[in-house]
């Protein structure tokens, strides 16, 4: 038994290039106002009439596509006919030039020396570090704990990236770098959500001055950081001594102003979506015993009694299965838009310069038609029997929490491996009850619960 192993296994979709019209909206704010009470409410409205539906975002033209060819299209197609949008002030104050905000020529040159770093060869030895972490938390909690899930899964996946990304070894650095970190994500969050979204850039509001002191800390963090590893040894595991190594085509390497972007770019991308992550597991995994029951079974089979490490990570199927139905259910990004270019087609369909084209993966991860009751948490769905053939057919591209084509998710491999290993590390040990019933999601930067999720540590015998 293994795990179909991602967008490309499955059947292509039907292409359907017909435009449908969208809900009527209001003047000059079109749909916002439907769309700024409940994002996802509202694309599945939009999914409900139609593969491509035509709607407004204020006064601006905007095309939602749903189903999974066309969603590829876009993907494949961002930087040739279509644009990434621009993430704004706040985006580029703290992430600078770093690989998720640069464009073009710069884009590329960026993304190919960043990526030797994050290949699977490399995650395998930051793997060692993830397990130890989540072995340190194991240690701590408690039978009849009670723990507030999102903090300690923030906590700990923090620890992983501080100490994967920058090599940090001592607890002082270690949380230096992290509450500096903090500080600056949760202003950056609150800019994206509020206001400060829609507003030009040149207007100074007291969120954007909040994010550039933030980022004042992290520079100074950082450089120290980066000054003490170039003196030292720089053949260690971790993600910072490989971007040190790097060169381009011409021999020259990252600057380090280009060294700071890519670290912090690095870290904001993977810690709070990883975090959220492993916070959905844990709750679907408590409603769901059955699920539970099953992915223990499993840890007890493959490791009887070592922690698990990276060797372990392909022997663990259903936990992969159980992190990918996560991800369908409850993906961190939940939505992927690009700008049209002049000449941009969608499914032979032309898209007007200009248009913005949203495709979101709350909406199509959870249709009936690329999922057999898609609404259930069911990880089964992504295995695969002896002969290699998945239990269900899903559509390439009907699952895209990491996004697709040349802006795929840089990653998507570490964080994969990572919330596999912490999920075994933990789960081997204790079970988790979450105390609330239902919690919902909440649209922000990425997907987050609407409340604290307490749930109290049951440590298994
Ligand atoms: C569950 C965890 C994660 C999710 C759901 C996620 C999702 C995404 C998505 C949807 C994109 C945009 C892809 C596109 O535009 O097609 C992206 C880009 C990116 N991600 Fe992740 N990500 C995760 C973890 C990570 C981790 C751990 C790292 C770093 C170690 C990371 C680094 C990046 C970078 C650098 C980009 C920009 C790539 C580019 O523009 O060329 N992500 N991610």
């Amino acid at each position: 038994m293994t795990t179909q192993t991602g967008p490309g296994t499955g059947t292509r979709a039907q292409p359907t290039a017909t435009i449908t019209e969208g809900p009527r909206g209001v003047p000059l704010l079109g749909n916002l106002p439907a769309f700024g009470k409940n994002p996802l409410a509202f694309f599945e409205q939009l999914r409900a009439r139609g593969d491509m539906v035509r709607w407004r975002f204020g006064r601006g033209p905007a095309l939602f596509i749903a189903d999974p060819d066309t969603i590829g299209e876009l993907l494949t197609e961002v930087e040739r006919t279509f644009d990434q949008p621009d993430l704004g002030i706040a985006f580029r104050t703290l992430l600078g030039n770093g690989v998720v905000v640069a464009k073009g020529a710069d884009w590329r040159r960026r993304r190919s020396l960043v990526q030797p770093s994050v290949r699977p060869k490399q995650v395998r030895s930051y793997a060692a570090t993830m397990s130890e972490c989540a072995v340190a938390l194991a240690d701590r909690w408690t039978d009849g704990q009670r723990v507030d899930v999102k903090k300690e899964m923030a906590a700990l996946t923090q620890l992983i990236a501080v100490r994967t990304i920058f090599g940090v070894d001592t607890a002082a650095d270690a949380e230096a770098i992290g509450r500096a970190m903090d500080i600056a994500q949760k202003e950056i969050g609150a800019e994206f959500s509020g206001i400060g979204a829609l507003l030009p850039d040149w207007v100074p509001t007291p969120g954007r001055a909040r994010v550039k002191r933030a980022t004042a800390v992290i520079d100074a963090e950082v450089s120290r950081v980066v000054a003490r590893h170039r003196a030292g040894d720089t053949d260690r595991p971790d993600l910072l001594s490989r971007l040190l190594a790097a060169r381009d085509e011409t021999g020259a390497p990252l600057s380090d102003r280009e060294i700071r972007d890519e670290t912090v770019t690095l870290y904001i991308g993977g810690h709070e979506t990883t975090s959220s992550t492993l916070v959905w597991a844990w709750y679907l995994l408590s409603r769901h015993p059955r699920v539970r029951a099953a992915l223990t079974e499993e840890l007890d089979r493959v490791l009887a009694d070592h922690e698990p490490g990276h060797d372990d990570y392909a022997s663990l199927p259903y936990a992969q299965a159980v992190v990918k139905e996560t991800l369908r259910l409850y993906p961190t990004i939940w939505l992927i838009t690009g700008i049209a270019k002049e000449g941009a087609t969608l499914g032979g369909t032309p898209v007007p310069a200009g248009t913005r084209v949203w495709s979101s993966q709350w909406a199509t991860h959870r249709d009936p038609r690329w999922y057999g009751d898609a609404e259930a948490f069911r990880p089964e769905r992504w295995l695969t029997d002896e002969d290699g053939e998945p239990a269900e057919r899903i559509p390439e591209y009907a699952w895209f929490p990491f996004g697709g084509g040349p802006r795929v998710c840089l990653g998507t491999r570490f964080a994969l491996v990572e919330a596999v290993l912490v999920l075994a590390v933990l789960a081997r040990r204790h079970h988790l009850d979450v105390a609330a019933d239902e919690i919902r999601p909440v649209p922000s930067l990425t997907l987050q619960p609407d409340r604290e999720v307490r749930a109290t540590v049951r440590t298994r015998t």
